[in-house]
């Protein structure tokens, strides 16, 4: 009996990508997409365990979705709770024990099984964990045209998932497995289709994508920067980016991309976590900041208007002042565009949890707020480096006011315009003439629609 059903995303673009694909996989079974949760006869909520509040976040999301499933219940209605994503695979049957409303536990490497599973759990909780490298992909369908069309002219590819990196503070090696490529034909199909139904840029995306090592039609293993090269010829594709990298694997192939592909952004999110050498050390990065340092340059060589972006950790066990200091350091030097960053939190079960030598939280809060000053800064800078500039802008929506319509900058700005004619899907060359705190406003270049 087809059924409506609810998805909710959490955490990084992986999570999104595989929401979608959940939700196409149970459309193509004839259950109907909800907004509504209250309206929903299955739940699922694809879960984030990379910092502590992200997971607490979950749970207090479930004790929600319970009340839910009980009111439902005394309306003689059926609801099931599928919790997917990251959580489900790290804590498993203790999802069940601390919420028992919870009808299926499905890990990021098995939601192809939704429907069986969706199927068999009549009674009792089904859980499956399965992190086998197995092409999860090829067993789901393709999303169907007019889902693509209301997704929008952007979309994330999943190319690479897993990391075998093991960086001391981070689950991911835990939650998502070994790192595992699909293969370059599924990944072109897969954009054919998108490109098919009006998509217009792809970001191929893997917890450690540029450690891509697909096979390719020649038999061969194909880099990151091959592979970008050959999306970069499917038709109606004018812009790829890809996220996120590790400094130790941005090899030649992949800088020359930057250099030689004008489809491909001039935008690198690379994170580099700490500045200082002692603390990537103790995180196992594998790099010192001269190395990193050395990479930047060599990118803005290759593409001299590249804008860089990173994540950075403030607390790692045992940072001092000074390790801080070198933090700073480094992104004075480097000139982020824009960066996240967070609080070392202590995950389960990795290397650093143990630490004896832990940083407090009113200590982290203030280094936070520090670098947060200076990346805010940059930011503002950054954008405000823009005005004067003619920008390419890819329009995604209609404008916030009426004539308008909006889109982003090759830097991900957004960038609002009247539209004189643009429509959503055009890419066209903007003159920027002011910068706000979070967009950019521009008017159209005559005569000079980007190819
Ligand atoms: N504590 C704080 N931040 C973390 N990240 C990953 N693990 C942790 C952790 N234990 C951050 C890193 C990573 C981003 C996705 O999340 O900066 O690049
Ligand atoms: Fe969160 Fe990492 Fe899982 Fe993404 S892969 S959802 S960031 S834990």
């Amino acid at each position: 009996m087809p059924k409506r059903f609810f998805v909710k995303s959490y955490g990084c673009q992986m999570n999104v990508y595989d929401s979608a694909r959940m939700s196409d996989l149970l459309r193509s079974g004839g259950h109907v997409e909800t907004s509504d949760p209250a309206k929903a006869d299955i739940i699922i909520l694809n879960t984030c365990h990379i910092r502590e509040r992200a997971t607490e976040k979950i749970f207090s999301e479930l004790g929600r979705v319970r009340e839910l499933k009980s009111e439902r219940a005394s309306q003689g209605r059926k609801t099931k709770i599928v919790v997917a994503g990251c959580v489900a695979q790290a804590e498993g049957a203790e999802i069940v024990a601390r919420q028992p409303a919870v009808d299926i536990v499905v890990g990021p490497q098995a939601y192809h099984h939704l429907p069986a599973l969706l199927e068999g759990c009549a009674s009792s909780p089904a859980i499956e964990l399965d992190l086998a490298p197995v092409e999860k992909f090829a067993q789901l369908p393709l999303p169907a045209r007019a889902d693509i069309q209301a997704r929008g002219v952007s979309a994330f590819v999943t190319v690479q998932e897993g990391c075998d990196k093991f960086c001391a503070f981070c689950v991911v090696p835990y939650t998502r497995g070994a790192e595992i490529s699909r293969p370059v034909s599924a990944v072109l199909s897969e954009i054919e289709n998108l490109a098919a139904s009006g998509v217009r840029e792809i970001t191929l995306i893997g917890q450690n994508v540029n450690a891509y090592h697909g096979e390719g039609p020649d038999g061969r293993t194909w880099s990151l920067g091959r592979l970008l090269s050959r999306v970069a010829k499917v038709t109606g594709i004018k812009r790829l980016r890809y996220t996120t990298s590790h400094p130790l694997d941005m090899d030649d192939e992949l800088i020359e991309a930057h250099r030689d592909l004008s489809v491909l952004m001039p935008y690198l999110h690379l994170p580099v976590q700490s500045g200082s050498d002692r603390v990537l050390a103790a995180m196992n990065r594998r790099h010192d900041a001269r190395a990193y340092l050395r990479i930047v340059e060599k990118v803005r060589e290759a593409r001299p208007d590249i804008a860089l972006s990173s994540d950075f950790i403030v607390g790692f066990p045992g940072e001092t002042k000074a390790d801080f200091e070198g933090t700073l350091d480094l992104v004075r030097e480097v000139k982020f565009a824009s960066s996240f960053s967070f609080k070392y939190s202590a995950r389960p079960g990795t290397p650093s949890a143990q630490a004896k030598d832990q940083i407090s939280d009113e200590v982290k809060m203030e280094r936070l707020a520090n670098l947060q000053a200076l990346l805010e800064e940059q930011r503002q800078a950054f954008n405000h480096a823009t005005v004067g500039r003619e920008l390419d802008v890819l329009f995604d929506k209609p404008g916030r006011h009426q004539g308008q319509i909006a889109g982003k900058s090759p830097y991900l700005q957004p960038v609002h315009v009247e539209h004189r004619g643009a429509v959503i899907g055009d890419l066209a060359s903007v003159l920027i003439t002011a910068a706000g705190p979070n967009s950019l406003a521009g008017r159209l270049v005559e005569g000079k629609a980007a190819a």
